[in-house]
């Protein structure tokens, strides 16, 4: 029999037992709350902390609604909970999948997502620049009618949620992977926004058209070679090539900066996430970095903007 590491062990400390039959949906969660607490997992791509996830994951598992659960505390679980539950818990805790590939949704900006491992969980930290409509308002001016470009989109969700937010704005948004394009194509067309963000595939700026754009967002990969070796594995079921930042994880950052330039128009702005490590070491080798790091409520940001008459003549990362 596979390994279980759920199922409680003589002499073992864990607490709660399986619910009985006929126990309730909260029965439940509190039991797999322990269970994914109990079992060393990462929540830095998922929902950040067990007992939500156990939550989320339970409602999936029972296929019932998150709101469902909200307004009927006394919810008997369904007669197969035990089965089903199994199911989830051969998932997340055995084989570490994170919980949006298990669902196969991710929300982000307050919008749900299609997931699956095609592409990178979205969680961007430049979600958190957005303001309550989920615009730049507060720090950038736009054109009536933008024109974006959303570098290294994966499932899209940088592109469709400023699309949302922007309804005369156009988007563009590239990949270089045809997998991550697929997914990013679904996601378009369940937002019925087929008309306005259009997909390339590119390798960074080869493959971009030749036009300008009001703004640049992008999440690259900048994940360096020391930090994916002993990434939690959980990361392991996310596609390498969205991670994968090169030796100092700033190597298509150092690209970005080198080509962007020429993809602004005069006022244009690249956004561009680079995260902690990342923001650390440009801080470090270039004092006079141009770029304005994003303060954010928490604290430090990871994110960078660059006004197109800023844009260095030597970049040296
Ligand atoms: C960190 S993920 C970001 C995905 C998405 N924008 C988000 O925030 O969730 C980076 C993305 O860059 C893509 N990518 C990797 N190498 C690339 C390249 N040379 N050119 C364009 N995209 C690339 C990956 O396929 C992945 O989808």
């Amino acid at each position: 029999m596979k390994n279980k590491p759920w199922v409680r062990r003589k002499n073992s400390k864990k607490t709660s037992s399986y619910p009985k039959d006929g126990a309730t949906v909260h029965a439940w969660i509190i039991f797999l709350a322990e269970r994914l607490a109990e079992s060393g997992l990462s929540f830095e791509n998922g929902l950040q902390e067990p007992y939500q996830e156990a939550e989320y994951l339970t409602a999936f598992a029972f296929s019932i609604s998150l709101e469902l659960l909200d307004s009927s505390p006394n919810l008997r679980a369904p007669v197969d909970a035990h089965a089903r539950m199994e199911a989830i818990m051969e998932q997340r805790i055995v084989r570490r999948i994170p919980a949006a590939y298990i669902t196969r949704e991710a929300f982000f900006a307050g919008h749900r997502f299609m997931v699956d491992q095609r592409v990178l969980i979205p969680r961007s930290l430049i979600e958190n620049i957005f303001d309550a409509e989920g615009r730049f308002d507060a720090w950038v001016m736009l054109p009536e009618r933008p024109l974006f470009l959303d570098l290294c989109t994966g499932s899209g969700c940088l592109a469709i949620a400023l699309a949302l937010a922007y309804p005369n704005a156009r988007v563009h948004a590239t990949d270089d992977s045809l997998q991550a394009l697929e997914v990013a194509r679904i996601n378009i067309a369940n937002f019925g926004l087929s008309d306005r963000v259009m997909l390339f595939e590119a390798d960074l700026f080869r493959g971009v058209p030749s036009v300008r754009y009001d703004m640049i967002v992008t999440n690259p990969p900048y994940v360096s070679r020391t930090t994916m070796a002993s990434l939690p594995e959980e990361y392991r079921h996310e596609p390498t090539m969205a991670l994968d930042g090169g030796v100092t994880g700033l190597d298509f950052v150092g690209r970005i900066l080198r080509q962007a330039g020429d993809y602004l128009t005069p006022g244009g702005v690249l956004i561009c996430e680079v995260g902690d490590e990342g923001e650390e070491q440009i801080r470090e080798v270039w004092p006079d970095f141009p770029g304005e790091w994003i303060w954010f409520h928490f604290g430090g940001s990871g994110v960078f903007c660059l006004e197109r008459s800023l844009f260095p003549e030597k970049v040296v990362i």
